[in-house]
């Protein structure tokens, strides 16, 4: 189990971690994911043992690795963790065999037991007859693997990623992380994975945690997140395409949307968003209530159905359809609103009851 309590680190007045407390068992997968910024490095190289926690304390395997109320920790290479960084450096006068073999020696593996264990992952990540080449001799895509295969070698139990694929074009990442994705359920080893892809962290993760501003916003399984997210935020972040929010504003004849009535009922007083996903929305119906007159600015093509994104000044709005529109980009598109949304969040974002009518 990885535990984290409370963990928080500051650098000078700035706070860049604040109270993160989550738990993944054993094996699990778990994805840090948030917008550039937000503190997912820092809290990995915590994990790693690099940086010092400010507060609060780190848990691996039942045993505490990291206490910063007391300004303590488990040296980096005691933590039975390995950190692969979105810039993997390679030794570059060493073969490919030899970067794998190299934490083997420092650990002072024996010989055989070395040439096994190398000869074992260099499989693990279809390798082996690059074994003998240099970095230079290598591609980009090999040379990621050279980096994760040297990483995993010593067994760790917990495997740390910082953006591992960032460098890589867009085939290459898709096929990486399904080996990855293998080589997690090959060795067992508790991952953390960062990333801002949120694709990536929804595809790879048995746990996510959305990150904003230093803070956990959620943290949950991957179908959770897209379910029932606890704020704007999260809601926005995460799904393909992501969900839709509708400001919903108090009028003087009941709530309107951008100035209109609509037949809308919001659990509160206030301005507030109603939450619809892409697959709710329907388009061109003549009669229909709370219908919304948009500018249609895309639609494409996506697994045979049609991704439709249509905008009204700053509100905007994508729709999953079977049938493309008949209207030209560039035209009035209209869109109707389901009478129950999946969710209310507030002018703060936070998830307000469930609407009146139910969830929908
Ligand atoms: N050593 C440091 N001293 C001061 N501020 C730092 C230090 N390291 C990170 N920060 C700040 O902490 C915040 C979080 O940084 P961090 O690198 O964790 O973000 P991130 O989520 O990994 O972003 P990215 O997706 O861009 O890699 C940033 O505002 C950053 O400028
Ligand atoms: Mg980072």
């Amino acid at each position: 189990m990885l535990e984290l309590r409370n963990l928080s680190k500051s650098f000078g007045d700035f706070q860049a971690v604040k109270s993160v407390s989550l738990s993944v068992p054993d094996g699990a997968f778990l994805t840090l994911l948030g917008p550039s910024g937000c503190g997912k490095t820092t809290l990995l190289r915590m994990l790693a043992g690099l940086e010092l926690a400010s507060q609060g304390q780190i848990v691996f395997d039942g045993q505490l690795v990291s206490d910063g109320d007391k300004s303590w920790s488990v040296d980096p290479a005691k933590r039975n963790s390995g950190l692969v960084f979105q810039s993997y450096a390679l030794w570059p006068h060493m073969s490919v065999r030899g970067n794998v073999e190299w934490p083997l020696k420092v650990a002072r593996v024996d010989k055989s037991v070395r040439d096994q264990r190398v000869a074992e992952v260099l499989a693990l990540l279809n390798i082996a007859e690059l074994a003998d080449r240099y970095p230079n001799e290598i591609s980009g895509g090999q040379q990621q693997r050279v980096a994760i295969a040297r990483t995993i070698a010593p067994k760790p139990k917990v495997l740390l990623f910082d953006e591992p694929l960032s460098n890589l074009d867009a085939k290459l990442r898709v096929e990486m992380r399904t080996e990855l994705m293998r080589l997690h359920r090959a060795t067992g080893a508790t991952t953390v994975y960062v990333t801002h892809d949120q694709i990536e962290a929804m595809t790879m993760a048995s746990h996510v945690a959305v990150m904003k501003d230093g803070r956990v916003e959620q943290f949950g399984q991957p179908d959770d997140l897209i379910r029932v997210p606890e704020t704007a935020f999260v809601a926005t972040f995460v799904g393909t395409p992501p969900n839709n929010l509708v400001p919903v504003s108090p009028g003087p004849d009941g709530p309107v949307v951008r100035g209109r009535p609509i037949g809308l009922r919001p659990p509160v007083e206030g301005p507030c968003f109603a939450m619809y996903r892409p697959e709710a929305l329907r388009l061109d119906d003549q009669n229909a209530d709370r219908t919304l007159t948009m500018e249609l600015v895309e639609a494409s093509r996506i697994a045979g159905r049609t991704m439709v994104t249509m905008v009204d000044g700053d509100m905007r709005l994508t729709a999953i359809v079977d049938q493309p529109p008949t209207a030209e980009i560039g035209d009035s598109v209209r869109v109707v609103l389901p009478e129950r949304p999946t969710c209310w969040f507030d002018d703060m974002g936070r998830r307000v009851g469930t609407d009146r009518t139910g969830a929908g």
